[in-house]
């Protein structure tokens, strides 16, 4: 996705941890923007997770149910913004060179597709869940404020497309689980220079 970064860009700060980069070598970083991003949506994509598991288990008809479903629906859409910002400034602003970081082409692969199935899964997520939604009984609020309706009332279409909601999620669930796997990888084999990539200083 995007640009390839070439390696004579200037980067900042020395590595201070033991680590896959070669000594003497910058420690190669994600910019700021696209840190904030990653943890900001990391935070949100949980509780996003939290909310959907609760609310679909509370008795319907409720006060409560309406008050999660909107919660949830509201957030959702933040989501989709955010993820529209982070896809724009990734297509910009190319990650740092990862060469160092894997120990064959087979890893760095692995780590391409897996970082694109995230990010497309992160894009579905709310797009098929406004989708739903768009199809149902009641109109999507943005923290109280109704938005335009763009379906209609369809019970086939809203069943499809929480189910692919439904069926996203848990590809998605599966993807952050690879994901932490991975970083616990690099931890181990390399020390903490995989976190200061994509440190917030
Ligand atoms: C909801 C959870 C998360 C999602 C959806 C997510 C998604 C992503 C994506 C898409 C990238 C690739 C960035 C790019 O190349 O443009 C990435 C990188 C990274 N993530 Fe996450 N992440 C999540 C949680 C976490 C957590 C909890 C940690 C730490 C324990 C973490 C640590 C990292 C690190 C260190 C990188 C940089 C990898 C590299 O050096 O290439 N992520 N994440
Ligand atoms: C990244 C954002 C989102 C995440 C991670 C997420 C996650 C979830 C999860 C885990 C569930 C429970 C799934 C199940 O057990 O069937 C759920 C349900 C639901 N979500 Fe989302 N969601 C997101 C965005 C949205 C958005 C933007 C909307 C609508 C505007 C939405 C509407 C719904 C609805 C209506 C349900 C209940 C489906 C049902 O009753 O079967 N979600 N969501």
């Amino acid at each position: 996705m995007g640009r390839s970064h070439s390696i004579s860009e200037p980067m900042d700060a020395a590595c201070s941890a033991p680590s896959a980069v070669a000594p003497g070598e910058p420690c190669e970083r994600y910019t700021r923007p696209a840190a904030v991003l990653h943890w900001l949506m990391a935070v949100l994509l949980i509780g996003q997770f939290a909310v959907g598991l609760y609310m679909v288990e509370l008795p319907k008809r409720t006060p409560e149910v309406a008050y999660f479903y909107n919660l949830h629906k509201s957030f959702g859409l933040i989501a989709l913004m955010l993820i529209t910002v982070r896809l724009a400034w990734r297509w910009r602003n190319p990650p740092p060179p990862s060469r160092a970081l894997h120990r064959s082409a087979m890893q760095e692969k692995a780590s391409r597709i897996s970082h694109r199935l995230l990010y497309l899964c992160m894009l579905l997520m709310p797009l098929f869940g406004f989708a739903g939604s768009s199809f149902g009984k009641y109109p999507v609020k943005f923290f109280g404020y109704a938005l335009p309706r763009l379906g209609w009332e369809s019970p086939v279409l809203q069943s499809f497309f929480r189910q692919a909601h439904s069926v996203v999620a848990w590809l998605l669930c599966a993807l952050i689980v690879l994901h932490l796997l991975a970083v616990a990888y690099h931890l181990a084999t390399s020390g903490r220079t995989i976190l200061q990539r994509m440190s917030l200083k």
